[in-house]
């Protein structure tokens, strides 16, 4: 397996070559997310610049009115002062509205973006092969799904729209100022410099505690998925109080780094109040004396302070725009990372059609190994005509499940080849392939839903007499009526809890169901009691009647109904024969038997 993708996300020091390849490939993802919605963030800048060239207009309206429309108003002449003032008014209403509008539509732009990402990422998350979600847990999984994809979001939204909004002010402002009057304007140049320094400092000090910030809560929700997915194994061994004062540990972390940053905060927003109001009282106070010279307008001397009073709004925006950009990039360079994995087990560009599969199953020296590289199955060969019912004996760890996983094409070999009538696996679709091979294992999953639900997943358009007679077949029928809804019971809510015996009863109606060549059953009756095994062996034998039956089994009592009998040893077939051939053997299957024989009395 590659691993391409995701093998450098917990390293922190990157080479540049691979700092190069990362950067690239979050702005390529960039890029693609950004691309269907191109033309639309066109006339969204088209807004922005309007709703903020008409916002810093109107202060220079006013510098108008007060120093021509109200003298010629003061001299009976108001037609001046009408026009401006219904000018104001209506730009002012327009510039609401153009604002209005602009936050509204750059929203759904960026909501777009984001549904068309989140999608991508589940949707590749969940081709992944099964070796991918091996390695990379559950908590990986979310963090990306949460975390990372929000960051991105939040540059879209605070960064993305405010602080284009912002340059666009700031830069209009400029302007104004230096046409109405450049001297003012460079009391704001002046201030540039004790402002350069209080946000470098800004700037510094957030960029560290908020990467801490990040850390601390990825540790957090690690601990707290770890917590509650083990939460039976936590409480058998009553680990509650030591995982509570590990998480007391973690939440104290976030919140002092917290605290850290918001009093940081504390610092800079003042800061900057502070720098607008003393360049506000220098722009007073020399303006108001070149007033009193008669060199500048009264009017022009009020928009200016109008002006510089709102000059430094957007720089909170501005200083922390470089942390979301920050943030957003490392969401982006784990999220491309996953979107860069392929699937191990690809699904071919042409497969060859299996239209009627007959389950005949063929290992050609197979050679296979995990991808931690130890060997399992060192040369592997194996044929099992359609219709058998081999069952499948050995110690733990011979490699009975990977064998089954490897029927089920969860893994491709190393070498040689698996194939189903003749058709290497490799080569054949996964809708076919599915078709045709059904596992059932230990862990039999039942997701939300019915119990009707659950076994319907087989077939999806079955009926409700052919989800009953599956499950009466299996002799699920009895306990799934004596639930409070019958087969319509929701299997999360309270009452529909069914044991591990149920489920994994429901897990054989839903593999009947779906009536595959090829039926695989992994210690699926491991957590059955005897009586319940005895009613599905009892519904086995004339449900394998027509179909290869691979059954990994603990209880020997599955023998009973095997055609063959396979030992498997390290990776090797050891014995392979009649099971009553075996039995009347001197091997080790003959042992087993006996043991298991003796047990019983
Ligand atoms: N996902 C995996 N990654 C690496 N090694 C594995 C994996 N699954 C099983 N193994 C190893 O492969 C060997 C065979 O395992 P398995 O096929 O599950 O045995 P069995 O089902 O016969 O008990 C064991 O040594 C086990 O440690
Ligand atoms: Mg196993």
């Amino acid at each position: 397996m590659s691993m391409q993708g995701v093998k450098n996300e917990e390293k922190i020091e990157l080479s540049k070559e691979e700092q190069k390849r990362v950067r690239a490939r979050s702005m390529a993802l960039l890029g693609s997310i950004i691309k269907p919605v191109r033309h639309r963030l066109w006339v969204s800048l088209l807004l922005v610049t309007l709703s903020q060239g008409l916002r810093v207009a109107l202060p220079g309206v006013i510098a108008i009115v007060i120093d021509r429309a109200l003298p010629a108003a003061v001299k009976g002449d108001f037609t001046l002062l009408w026009w401006l003032v219904g000018g104001y008014l209506v730009g002012a209403i327009i510039a609401s509205a153009l604002i209005a509008v602009f936050v509204q539509y750059a929203a759904r732009i960026n909501q777009d973006i984001m549904l068309g990402l989140r999608r991508r990422l589940f949707a590749h998350t969940q081709k992944l092969s099964i070796e991918f979600h091996e390695t990379y847990t559950s908590g990986r999984v979310i963090s990306r799904q949460t975390n990372d994809l929000d960051s991105i979001m939040e540059l879209l939204n605070s960064g993305g729209n405010e602080m284009i909004a912002g340059i666009l002010f700031m830069i209009f402002t400029a302007v104004a100022m230096i046409v109405l009057d450049a001297q003012s304007f460079l009391f704001v140049l002046i201030s540039f410099i004790p402002l350069w320094f209080l946000t470098r400092w800004f700037q510094k000090r957030t960029r560290t505690n908020y990467r801490k910030t990040r850390v601390a809560s990825a540790k957090l929700i690690v601990h707290f998925v770890e917590t509650m997915t083990g939460i039976r194994a936590v409480k058998a061994f009553r680990k509650e109080a030591q995982n509570q004062v590990k998480y007391a540990d973690l939440v104290e972390d976030y919140r002092d780094v917290n605290a850290k940053v918001i009093q940081l905060f504390g610092i800079f927003d003042p800061g900057l109040i502070f720098i607008g109001r003393v360049t506000a009282a220098a722009v007073l106070l020399f303006g108001g004396l070149r007033v009193i010279e008669g060199s500048l307008g009264i009017g022009v001397l009020l928009s200016c302070i109008l002006y510089v009073r709102s000059f430094y709004d957007p720089m909170e925006q501005l200083a922390m725009f470089y942390n979301s950009v920050q943030s957003a990039n490392s969401g982006l360079e784990k999220i491309s990372g996953v979107l860069e994995e392929e699937p191990s087990v690809p699904e071919p560009e042409t497969s060859t059609p299996l239209t009627e599969p007959h389950g005949h199953i063929e290992f050609n020296d197979v050679q296979f190994a995990y991808s931690n590289g130890t060997e399992i199955l060192p040369n592997f060969s194996l044929d099992i005509p359609a219709g058998q019912t081999i069952a499948l004996v050995g110690t733990t760890g011979a490699g009975k499940s990977t064998l089954a996983k490897l029927v089920a094409r969860f893994y491709d070999p190393v070498k040689g080849e698996v194939k189903l009538d003749g058709i290497d696996l490799r080569e054949l679709s996964d809708v076919d392939l599915r078709r045709a091979v059904v596992m059932v294992t230990q862990e039999a999953y039942l997701f939300s839903g019915t119990v009707a639900d659950n076994i319907s997943l087989g077939k999806p358009n079955a009926t409700r007499e052919e989800v009953e007679s599956s499950a009466k077949a299996v002799g699920a029928h009895e306990f799934i009526m004596a639930l409070p809804d019958g087969y319509d019971t929701d299997v999360n809510k309270r009452g529909g809890r069914v044991s591990a015996g149920q489920r994994q009863l429901i897990s054989f109606a839903r593999a009947f169901i779906a009536d595959p060549a090829v039926l695989i059953l992994d210690e699926a009756t491991a957590s059955l009691d005897i009586p319940s095994e005895r009613l599905v062996q009892h519904g086995l034998k004339t449900l394998l009647a027509d179909r290869t039956a691979i059954i990994i089994a603990h209880r020997l009592s599955t023998i009973s109904i095997a055609d063959r009998v396979l030992v498997m040893e390290h990776g090797r077939i050891t014995e392979d024969d009649k099971p009553a051939v075996l039995i009347a053997g001197t091997g080790k299957f003959a042992k087993m038997h006996k043991a298991w024989r003796d047990s019983l009395v």
